[in-house]
Parts: structure tokens; sequence; C-alpha cells
């Protein structure tokens, strides 16, 4: 394979495209030569809709003239703003409306859902994890245990690849969830996982710890709006994301978060963390002294919710509504495909691809394990409008997605590394 092939084969897929035009949609940001640079760092940071400055200025317009009565009199109340996404949330992470809910952020939420779902006794008090889970969740982790009495160092138990692989794979996961299972209270991994690209199987691992009694959570920071996800059918006990990846709604935007039915509709409401928003709607500003939770997700809210985060937001869910999250997929494993052809084609000793290289067992993100001037190579992919990051010691993140990224932005990357090596 030479550059020149891969020019062509980029320029035809690009023409093929059907969602070609979404990108258009988007803010693509300028290098310094004027042309937009090749972002292949939505797994970071997602670009902005070219819709969310009208749709928070819409808010900001709300405020200036209605004041405190924006609350109620506004044509999309700000009482009830949040309700506009469940919907689209709900087609993202596969849940019913009323399973998910949007509020506060990602590790806000997972210390909420850690505070009702994990449920230590003396016996089982264990938490598996993911071996390179998060820092953020291990110290959210590690604090709630604390908190319970228990030694984090003996209660977290880290599921790591074996020994010829760098991958994590499932059916190692269930083994090590049958070989624990009396001393465990919670199974906590990530959909995708931020470091390799890895994909698990939430149905299986999920199934897995039902079988024993064990709880089992997801962090979906990685595969929300980047896999096809089915939450609710998968029998997930609880799962939070961030919106501000995949999702394109802005640095810190407010987060998401799913409880199942099972937990949400409880005829006696689970433990947790109390706070106004998530009391009855019908009697919250009658303002009593007694906690009635809302059932279903929204009942674990705490406050009303930040409305400039939620309004940069919803113009990407209507994007997500719009493509439909099959054709996204068919579009991303066919960019990741491309890209990872083009590495492994042209510089086959530049690094190894640590992503798993089946489409089933990945998103959109493929982690390069750079073996010859790593941070070279980034810094002159960086510096030629190439955005991609940089995870120590040395591996490079590229993440192409299918809402904004062309074939083309592939062929530019694999240009700069042709003339960086
Ligand atoms: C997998 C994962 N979990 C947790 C977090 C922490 O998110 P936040 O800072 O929004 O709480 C991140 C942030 O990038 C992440 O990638």
């Amino acid at each position: 394979m030479t550059l020149a092939d891969l020019r062509t084969q980029a320029d035809e897929l690009d023409r093929n495209d059907s969602l070609a035009h979404l990108r258009d949609r988007f803010c693509i940001p300028r290098h310094t030569d004027g042309a937009d640079v090749a972002y292949l760092c939505g797994n970071s940071l997602g670009l902005a809709p070219t819709a969310a400055r009208e749709c928070v200025e819409q808010e900001l317009v709300a405020w200036e003239q209605l004041g405190v009565e924006g609350h109620f009199k506004h044509e999309r109340p700000w009482v009830s703003f949040h309700e506009l996404f469940a919907k689209h949330l709900a087609e993202i992470v596969g849940a019913k409306p009323y399973e998910v809910v949007a509020m506060n952020t990602l590790t806000v939420n997972l210390h909420l859902m850690l505070t009702s779902f994990y449920r230590p006794t003396h016996e089982r008090f264990k938490v598996l994890v993911g071996h390179a889970a998060f820092p953020s969740d291990r110290y959210a982790l590690a604090s709630q245990i604390e908190l319970r009495g228990h030694n984090p160092e003996e209660a977290i138990l880290t599921a790591k690849p074996l020994a010829a692989s760098r991958v994590l794979r499932t059916e190692d996961v269930v083994a090590l969830i049958e070989q624990h299972a009396s001393e465990l209270a919670l199974v906590l991994m990530d959909g995708v996982n931020y470091y390799t690209g890895e994909r698990i199987d939430i149905a299986a691992i999920t199934e897995a710890a039902h079988r024993h009694g064990i709880v089992a959570g997801f962090d979906l920071a990685h595969a929300a709006g980047n896999v096809p996800l089915a939450l609710h059918d998968w029998n997930a006990d609880f799962a939070v994301w961030c919106h501000y990846k995949y999702l394109n709604g802005g640095p810190g935007c407010v987060a998401g978060c799913f409880v199942h039915e099972r937990h949400g509709f409880a005829r006696e409401p689970r433990a947790r963390m109390a706070g106004w928003w998530g009391h009855d709607k019908h009697s919250r500003f009658k303002m009593g002294p007694d906690f009635e939770p809302i059932p279903g997700a929204e009942g674990w809210q705490l406050s009303n919710p930040p409305l400039f985060s939620l309004a940069a937001l919803l113009p990407s869910l209507e994007l997500f509504a719009e493509a439909g999250m099959d054709r996204l997929r068919a579009k991303s494993e066919a960019l990741t495909g491309f890209l990872e052809l083009a590495i492994r084609g042209l510089f086959p000793e530049w690094g190894e691809v640590i992503t798993p290289a089946e489409p089933a067992r990945r998103g959109c993100q493929l982690s390069i394990r750079v073996t010859r001037d790593a941070k070279r190579a980034f810094v002159a992919l960086v510096a030629n409008g190439v955005i991609c990051d940089w995870r120590e010691p040395d591996v490079i993140r590229l993440a192409p997605v299918p809402l904004y990224n062309r074939f083309a932005d592939i062929v530019r990357c694999v240009e700069v590394l042709s003339c960086a090596k």
C-alpha cells in the first residue's frame, strides 16, 4: 500500500459517505495554515455543534427577559428542562426514558451510585475493577470503601490481562467473578477503556455478576455515543458517563446516569444521598421535611440542573437522533478500520496497536504503543494540525468519530507520520 492508494480510497469513501453532511454542523478548529485540523480527539473533548451557541443564547435571553419566571413561563420551562434529555439519552444508552437522567458530573454520579449500590457486608465487601480503570474511579471507589470501614487495598480486586495479551478478555473477567463470587459486593467496569480502547461485554459480565447476587455497574465515559448500548436489556444495575467526549456537550458538561427500573421503581426505595430535585415533582414546592424520591433515575437528582450546560448539550443529542446509532456505528467501524489499515500497512514497525483488532471489541479509538521516537511523533502530529492525545509512557490515542471526521483526516494523520519518521 502507498500513500497515493490511501488518498484515492479516502476520496472515494468520503464521496460515498451518507453522513458526510453532518460535519458542517460542527465547528472544526483551524490549524495555523488556515485548513481544518484533523481532529482525532473526540474521545477526550468532542467538538462544538454549530447550533450550541444559539441554544445557549436562547436561555441567556430568557434569563435576561424573564428572570425567575423562566422556571415556569419560558417556552421550554427550566423546571422541566432536563426532561427534554431523557428520550435522547435513553436511545443512546439503550434504556427506558425513566431509567436515565442528566445531572451533576461523572465522578459525582459515581459517588451517588456507589452510595446506593455498594452495600458491603462482613463477608462480601470486595469490588472487581478493570486493570486500567480511570484514576478518578479508583479514588472514588477507595474513598467509598474507606467510608464503610474497609481497607481499599484489601477490597479492590483488579482484573488484569493475561500475560500474553494487553487487553482484558470478557471471559477472564467472568472467570474472576466466579473465583471470587463469595467475597464480591460489586463489579465496576468501563464499557470502553480509556487507555486501551478495548470494549467489554456488559451483558456477559452483568449476567455472571447477577448469577452470584453481585451488583454490576459501569463507567461509560468512553462508550456512550461511541458504541451501541442496551443497558436495560443487558440488565446493568447502574451506569454513569460524561457528555463532553463523544456526546459533544462542551467542557465540564453535565453528566449522565442510568439506574435500572428494578431499582428505580422498587417498592422499597434504595438508600441514597438525597436532594430536593430528586423529590416527588408534585410536592417538591410544598417544601415538606420528608424526602419522597421520584421513581426512576430522576429520584437520584440532588440540585436543580445547570441550564446553560444542558442547553449546550441538546444540539448534539438531536444530531445523534437524526443520524441514528446504527449508521454512526457503521461509519465508525469503517473509519477505525481504515485508520488501522493505514497504520499497519504503512508503518508496521512504528508501534503496536494495543486496541483489539475485532471491531466488536472496540469503539472508534485506536491506542498505539509507539516503540520508536514516540514523543517526537506526537509533537509532529499536533504541530501539523493532527489533534490527538498522549498517554504516559508511550501511547498515542487516535479517535476518528463518525459525526464529523472524514477519511481524509486519517490520510492527513498518516502523511504527517510519514514525514516525521
Ligand atoms: C473513563 C473516565 N472515567 C471518569 C472520568 C472523570 O470524569 P469527570 O472529571 O467528568 O468526573 C473520565 C474523564 O475523562 C474518564 O475518561
